[in-house]
């Protein structure tokens, strides 16, 4: 029993540091390639009102986006933190001389102890493999009356187009044997109330939280990008696959990709793009 444990935990661990070295190959176009994210952490952004003196940690802050973004909110400390250190590297070159600090470290790791009034998390919190554990640590990083706020596709629908590919992998005959071993890595739960559960798990109090559908229009190469940056990071990654995939299974999977694209997109050769986006805002009470 507690070898069998092991075992998975390995498994588990080893998945996770291939997705964090996926987001490290992704790291120098993500900027490009996510503007979706960027909107919607535009959003979060200014939903969450930020004070000039607060001290704010950005959660799983890829590569500093937004955390430069934040830095236009607060002269206080702000922290960024990922996993990936290919993410990371591109953070810190680009915030040069902004006073942010940036570190290399699991969400499911953090050992801050109140240090931060706001915590900011976009688009991230759907990669936590223990998202329970991740959010026991940020409880703990907020002060009294802190808060936490974050952004996250959810549901099971949660984006049409990566939903369409993998129906499309899983049936097309170049792919489908071994696509049929995909293990999918992304933690998104169906309903609102199944979020609010897990934020007040460690004791948070949840005032808003909502799931709504986002729909933009693409031009193929676009929705390429797009898929890239949602998904690319379990999708072209060998980890999350049972069997021993080949080079010319991830050729193939990419043409299923362009096909499913191009067989998406009307006359004017745009795909339409629907997510479902997750925004929960959530405080650590006064008196915890
Ligand atoms: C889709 S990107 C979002 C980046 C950025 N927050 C934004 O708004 O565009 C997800 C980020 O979460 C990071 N990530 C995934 N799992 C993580 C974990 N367990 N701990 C820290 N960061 C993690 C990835 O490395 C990646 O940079």
């Amino acid at each position: 029993m507690k070898l069998n444990y092991f075992i998975q935990n390995e498994i588990n661990n080893n998945l996770k540091l291939q997705i964090f070295n996926k987001f490290s190959c992704i790291a120098p176009n993500y900027e490009d390639f996510s503007p979706l994210e960027k909107l919607s952490g535009e959003r979060l952004l200014d939903m969450l009102a930020i004070g000039p003196r607060d001290f704010v940690l950005d959660l799983g802050c890829g590569p500093g986006n937004m955390t430069r973004r934040i830095r236009t909110r607060t002269n206080g400390k702000l922290v960024g933190v990922d996993a990936s250190a290919g993410m990371v590297a591109q953070a810190r070159w680009h915030a040069r001389g902004s006073g942010i600090l940036f570190l290399s470290k699991d969400a499911e790791e953090l050992d801050f102890d109140r240090n931060f009034n706001v915590i900011f998390c976009n688009s991230a919190l759907q990669w936590f493999s223990r998202p329970g554990r991740v959010v026991d640590g940020c409880y703990r990083a907020l002060r009294r009356g802190g808060w936490f706020g974050a952004q996250a596709p959810a549901t099971q629908q949660w984006c049409s187009l990566v939903r369409d590919v993998m129906a499309a992998a899983s049936t097309d005959v170049r792919t489908k044997d071994d696509f049929g071993s995909f293990r999918d890595p992304l933690f998104c739960m169906a309903t609102v109330g199944e979020y609010v559960a897990l934020l007040s798990g460690p004791g948070f109090d949840v005032h808003d939280a909502w799931i709504e559908r986002e729909t933009t229009r693409h031009t193929s190469q676009e929705a390429l990008n797009l898929l890239r940056a949602m998904a690319g990071a379990a999708l072209f990654n060998r980890a999350c696959y049972k069997r021993d995939v080949s080079n010319t299974f991830f050729k193939n999977l990419n043409a299923v990709i362009r096909e499913t694209i191009h067989a998406g997109s009307g006359e004017d050769g745009l795909i339409e793009v629907n997510v479902h986006r997750l925004y929960i805002f959530a405080i650590k009470p006064l008196l915890a």
